[in-house]
């Protein structure tokens, strides 16, 4: 498939870069800007480890309009949100098939929001959307939302999520690129994310949520977030505080979370990780530095696994890579399996 990709010159866009170089199922032919547009992709700053991918360095950045778009058979987004907002409704509108990372369309009740091991089932959405003629569009959670619904998944499944109480402590990479000012970043700890709380607080609960009659019911445990931004360059940790309606064992926790597979990995997703969450027990992991590649990024992984204040009560950390996980790669897996589902 001929794929093109908004915003591709930012920290998220070169992930997909990164990862889109060399994929067996799409082929990366337009990629989209705004300050630099006209430029050949290879004289833009590359943010990431290694060099630009060979076969991308010609490409010149053209302007993000439907016309760019032209003989594009699936459109990645990694807009800013404000700039997605009009942009992707008009693909939507005009039936370009849309996979996004920008926040502007995941709490529509007509598009679904997917962590593709999670809810592979609220694909189904696009049914509707057929039926209305608009789309395929389909999008992936905020990557804090990402890194800690992935591991509640198992757990609200064999258990009944009641309450979660999470502290995010979130990559300067999360804010793109450049950023946070070094000045505010190094040396610091910054209490406040601009509607990342509300991101969690609502996406988790929508992606938890069941399918019924067409329609989304989202779940309806109560979710309460403190967001911070630390100086890290990538991977987001999240303390969770998780309460059940029934009684919960640690070790069992455990064993759900490193035995859990879902769709991608009966699939075999070119993306897929083989487990989507790795669980250490030694007392100081997950740690971003040493656990944010886990898999090329694609798992999380999961520590500190222990009982809180009572038996229905359970504590854990978890780590992710946010522009791997928590957006590209996941977008692109996302893609793969609406491609394998055929739905796109
Ligand atoms: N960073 C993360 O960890 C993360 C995780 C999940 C989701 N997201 C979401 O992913 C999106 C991108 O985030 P980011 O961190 O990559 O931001 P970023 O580093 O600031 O990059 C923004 C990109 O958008 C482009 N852009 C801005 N206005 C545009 C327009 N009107 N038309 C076309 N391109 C435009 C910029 O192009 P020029 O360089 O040409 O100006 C740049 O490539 C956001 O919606 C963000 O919320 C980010």
């Amino acid at each position: 498939m001929k794929v093109a990709l908004l915003g591709g010159t930012g920290a998220v866009g070169q992930r997909f870069v990164s990862m889109l170089s060399g994929h067996p199922w799409f082929d990366l032919t337009v990629i989209t800007g705004k300050t630099s547009v006209g430029r050949r992709y290879g004289d833009l700053k590359w943010i990431l480890e290694g060099e630009v991918p060979e076969e991308f360095r010609d490409l010149v950045i053209a302007e993000n309009s439907i016309e760019s778009l032209r003989g594009v058979d699936l459109v990645f987004s990694a807009l800013p949100s404000r700039e997605a907002r009009e942009f992707e409704r008009e693909l939507m509108k005009r039936g370009i098939p849309l996979v996004s990372n920008a926040s502007a369309l995941r709490m529509d009740p007509l598009v679904p929001l997917v962590i593709p091991e999670v809810n592979p089932d609220h694909l189904s959405l696009i049914e509707r959307q057929v039926e209305l003629g608009i789309g395929p569009a389909a999008t992936d959670p905020n990557c804090t939302t990402t890194v800690m619904t992935l591991p509640l998944k198992p757990l609200h499944e064999a258990y009944t999520l009641k309450r979660l109480n999470v502290a995010s402590y979130q990559a300067l990479s999360g804010a793109g690129y450049p950023g946070v000012p070094s000045y505010d970043a190094i040396d610091n700890v910054i209490p406040f994310i601009p509607g990342e709380e509300e991101k969690v607080q609502n996406e988790s609960r929508k992606i938890l949520g069941a399918i019924e009659r067409g329609e989304i019911r989202m779940a309806d445990f109560e979710v309460q977030a403190t967001c911070v931004r630390v100086p890290v360059l990538d991977g987001h940790t999240v303390a969770i505080h998780a309460e059940f309606e029934e009684e919960v064992d640690p070790e069992e926790a455990a064993n759900l979370l490193e035995g859990f597979r879902s769709e991608p990995q009966e699939l075999e997703l070119p993306t897929a990780p083989e487990q989507p969450i790795h669980v250490r027990t030694e007392p100081d992991r997950p740690q971003p530095r040493y656990d944010r590649n886990e898999e090329g990024g694609m798992s999380v992984v999961v520590g500190r696994i222990r009982r809180g204040s009572n038996r229905r009560s359970l504590l854990l950390t978890v780590v992710g890579h946010n522009t791997i996980r928590g957006a590209a790669g996941q977008a692109i897996l996302l893609a793969e399996l609406m491609r394998a589902k055929k739905l796109i």
